[in-house]
């Protein structure tokens, strides 16, 4: 069977307005109700002041227009966004959007990968081909250990 396209987005963005617990989690919720209409998968980390997401869905056009909405949403300003399509499952299949806490990283030791990975993203230039396969391979790194993560 052949695999089809799947379209895939992470971004790094800073927030502009205050969040804490409750309010992400609040904006977790909206967003797993709409990600699960459109079939959008994947999670969300937020640390010290920034937002790291990843998106991902077989239909190319839901990405692109949450990525505009995402862009233009006051609440953050996103600094860095990275665009893939490649033919592959998808990574996260039952995360409708996982809001991921630091000390489920920490307690899984993979809090290095994400902080490597916002690092990379927070660079406000071209990513060069070196820098954007550490990007995809920290979040294979966070898709192979998924298993791991208690089911949100
Ligand atoms: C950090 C961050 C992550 C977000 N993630 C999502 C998301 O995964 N899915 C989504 O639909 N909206 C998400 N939103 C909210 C959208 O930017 C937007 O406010 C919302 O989709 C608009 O919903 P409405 O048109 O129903 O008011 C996110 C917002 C922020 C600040």
């Amino acid at each position: 069977m052949k695999i089809p396209k799947l379209k895939q987005a992470i971004y790094v963005s800073k927030a502009i307005t205050i969040f804490d617990r409750t309010r992400i989690e609040e904006l977790v919720a909206l967003a797993q109700k709409k990600n699960k209409d459109l079939k959008i998968t994947g999670y969300l980390y937020y640390e010290n002041g920034y937002f790291l997401q990843y998106i991902e869905s077989y239909n190319g056009k839901v990405i692109d227009d949450l990525v505009n909405t995402l862009i233009s949403d006051y609440r953050h300003s996103v600094i860095n966004t990275f665009i893939n399509e490649t033919n592959r499952a998808r990574r996260f299949s039952d995360w409708s959007m996982r809001y991921i806490q630091k000390s489920e990283l920490i307690d899984l030791s993979l809090e290095g990968k994400i902080m490597d990975c916002m690092k990379l993203l927070a660079i406000k230039e071209q990513l060069g081909s070196h820098r954007s396969l550490e990007i995809w391979n920290a979040i294979d790194v966070i898709a192979k250990h998924k298993s791991l993560f208690q089911l949100k």
